[in-house]
């Protein structure tokens, strides 16, 4: 049993997650809670060299190497840093996890959604987030936010994004207690105040319980 609460957030690039996930943290530790972020890829020293490969190595990268080092990273991840912040009650806040796997690698990659998921459970030793926050916004406008300098995912076209839109879509209807999908076409303000009544929400069940 786990004492902290982790909350995981996701969505296409540029959706803001980190926006809000940055307003969370400053939110959550003006009212005095312990909190850490995270992201994924790329946390931690082992982490960052796996996102160096991912983001810009610029030869191929073939589809079953990309998803073993997305895991690679997650399960390295949470063994020497999700899980000791939990145990320790803190609330870790963390940019992308299991979700991101099973939208990009399985949904636009085209690999089989059971065997991520069950790569993702090998990874992740059961540590399922408390709540995730699904920040959805057309891939139009996902675009538009990125802009011109783009990462290697980044650069997969507009296509693999779609496919990646549709594909949060799909595992937020299969996972509606735990995934909550935002909009996130709103001004910033708009859906940071989505965002905060979701996880007040969060807490008020944990105390709760
Ligand atoms: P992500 O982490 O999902 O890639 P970011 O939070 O980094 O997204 O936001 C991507 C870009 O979009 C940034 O320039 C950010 O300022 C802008 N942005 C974030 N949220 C909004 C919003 N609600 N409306 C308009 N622009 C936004
Ligand atoms: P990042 O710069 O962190 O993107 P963003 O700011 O949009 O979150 O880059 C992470 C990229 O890696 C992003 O394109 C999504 C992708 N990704 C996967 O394909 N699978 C995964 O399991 C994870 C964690 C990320």
């Amino acid at each position: 049993m786990t004492k902290g609460y982790f909350i995981t957030f996701e969505g296409i690039d540029g959706s803001g997650k980190t926006t809000q996930l940055e307003l969370a943290e400053k939110f959550l530790k003006e009212k005095g809670y312990d909190v850490v972020t995270t992201r994924e890829p790329g946390a931690l020293e082992i982490g960052e060299k796996i996102r160096n490969i991912l983001l810009n190595y610029n030869g191929v990268v073939s589809d079953k190497c990309e998803m073993f080092l997305f895991l690679a990273d997650r399960a390295q991840h949470v063994e020497t840093f999700i899980k000791p912040a939990l145990e320790s009650g803190k609330i870790v806040l963390c940019d992308r996890y299991t979700d991101s796997t099973i939208a990009y690698q399985g949904y636009a990659r085209g690999q089989d959604i059971e065997l991520l998921m069950k790569l993702n459970n090998i990874a992740i030793r059961g540590l399922l987030p408390d709540l995730t926050l699904l920040y959805d916004i057309p891939t139009e406008i996902s675009q538009q936010r990125i802009g011109k300098e783009k990462d290697r995912m980044e650069s997969s076209g507009i296509i693999f994004h779609e496919k990646v839109h549709q594909g949060y879509l799909t595992i937020q209807k299969e996972n509606p207690a735990r995934i909550k999908k935002i909009d996130g076409t709103k001004s910033i303000d708009e859906v940071f105040e989505e965002t905060k009544k979701i996880i007040l929400q969060l807490i008020q069940e944990k105390r709760g319980v």
